[in-house]
């Protein structure tokens, strides 16, 4: 792939994907990492003098319309603090004069893509009308590498030069590194919300762990195999997937966990055995048993892949399970490695960042590379390495 360090940006309009999706609660930014991960990237295209746009989604909006919620406003907010050039945020930009956008000693951030409508289902019409606003297109969004969507993939297809940016370079070579030879066991935990995603990758990475271990809404999955999970969060289309999973690969599957009929701060939580869940009840976090049993497995380990906190973890009532995670990391000398934006998030929580043998930015984009998974974005850029319009 072309990165941007081949390329002659002087003068010239780059529009930089980044992956500025962090986690905001009541408009505040839980963890800056994301961001600061992208700051190599952001002072390399103004030190060389290109003129700077910036394109990046945000949560899951609604597509077609504007949503104050997942505006990018706190993201600039935060970058007016970091870089020392007037940073304007702006809207309805596919109708923009392409000329206006060509500013000097000054950013440009264009709104939230996932407003656009088309965006996630790589609309050629989208695509075409984001690479009219560059001269060059850099994709430096690695934790958005495994979408195919406008601002991603389709764009590369029309933008008149495509590279990758510094931190998707640092990316693919240091994991390739990391996972051709792990030390073992190598032991794995997929948790967080997003079970589809992360279900269709399970396979490859059972495949290449020891041991592999499943957290949130995909454990609630396997649980649900055998047992009833009240109003937890879980995907009954994939339950046979998960039984196939589960005897062919070591998969511990829960044996009790923490449910509550409410999920707030104060409200009531107890532990139960999985068998004896009440339709009324939702599963929050790993059960003692569980953690204690998992624990044990997890400091034996000689290198460990996280992804997705275990439990309902911004609730300090349910993140047992991912505290204990974090203590079998700390114990176990493991070469550790840990990806995406909920699980930065949780290192920060229990201040273990720096006893992280390498953080990287990608969540569902992580697993699949380290599993050996062709990203659809790096296939593309390999394919119009030699286009240049
Ligand atoms: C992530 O957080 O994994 C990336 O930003 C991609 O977000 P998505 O799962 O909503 O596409």
């Amino acid at each position: 792939m072309l990165n941007i360090k081949n390329i002659n940006i002087f003068n010239k309009k780059v529009l930089l994907r980044l992956d500025l999706n962090v986690p905001i609660k009541n408009k505040v930014i839980m963890s800056y990492k994301r961001i600061e991960l992208s700051l190599p990237t952001i002072k390399y295209v103004i030190k060389k003098g290109g003129y700077l746009i910036i394109l990046s989604h945000l949560g899951r909006p609604i597509e077609g319309k504007y949503d104050k919620n997942f505006s990018l406003l706190p993201i600039v907010k935060y970058l007016r603090k970091k870089i020392n050039i007037s940073i304007k945020l702006v809207n309805n930009y596919l109708d923009i004069d392409n000329l206006k956008l060509k500013y000097k000693n000054k950013i440009l951030v264009l709104e939230n893509v996932r407003f656009n409508i088309g965006e996630t289902k790589n609309c050629n019409i989208l695509s075409k009308k984001y690479a009219k606003l560059c001269d060059i297109f850099v994709m430096d969004a690695f934790a958005t590498a495994h979408r195919k969507h406008s601002s991603t993939y389709g764009i590369i297809k029309y933008a008149p030069i495509s590279c990758i940016g510094i931190l998707f370079l640092k990316e693919i070579k240091i994991l390739s590194k990391l996972i051709s030879n792990p030390c073992r066991p190598l032991i794995s935990i997929v948790g967080g919300s997003k079970i589809s995603t992360k279900f269709n990758i399970l396979n490859n990475l059972a495949k290449k762990s020891d041991t592999l271990i499943v957290g949130g809404g995909i454990s609630n999955t396997f649980i649900s195999i055998d047992n009833e999970v009240g109003k937890s969060l879980y995907e009954p289309s994939y339950i046979n997937k998960a039984k196939k999973l589960r005897n062919k690969y070591n998969i511990p599957v829960p044996i009790d966990c923490r449910v509550t009929k409410k999920i707030s701060k104060s409200s009531n939580s107890y532990i139960k055995n999985v068998n004896n869940i009440s339709s009324n009840e939702e599963i929050v976090d790993f059960g003692n048993e569980t953690i204690k049993y998992l624990y044990k497995i997890l400091v034996k380990a000689k290198t460990i892949l996280w992804n997705g906190p275990v439990g309902i973890f911004e609730y300090p009532n349910y993140r047992k399970g991912t505290e204990m995670i974090v203590k079998a990391i700390l114990k176990s000398n493991a070469f550790s490695i840990v990806g995406g934006g909920d699980t930065i998030l949780a290192l920060e929580l229990f201040g273990i960042s720096d006893k992280i043998s390498y953080i990287s930015s990608g969540g569902g984009s992580f697993l699949e590379f380290i599993q050996g998974n062709k990203l659809p974005v790096i296939s593309i850029l390999k394919k119009n390495k030699n286009k240049i319009n």
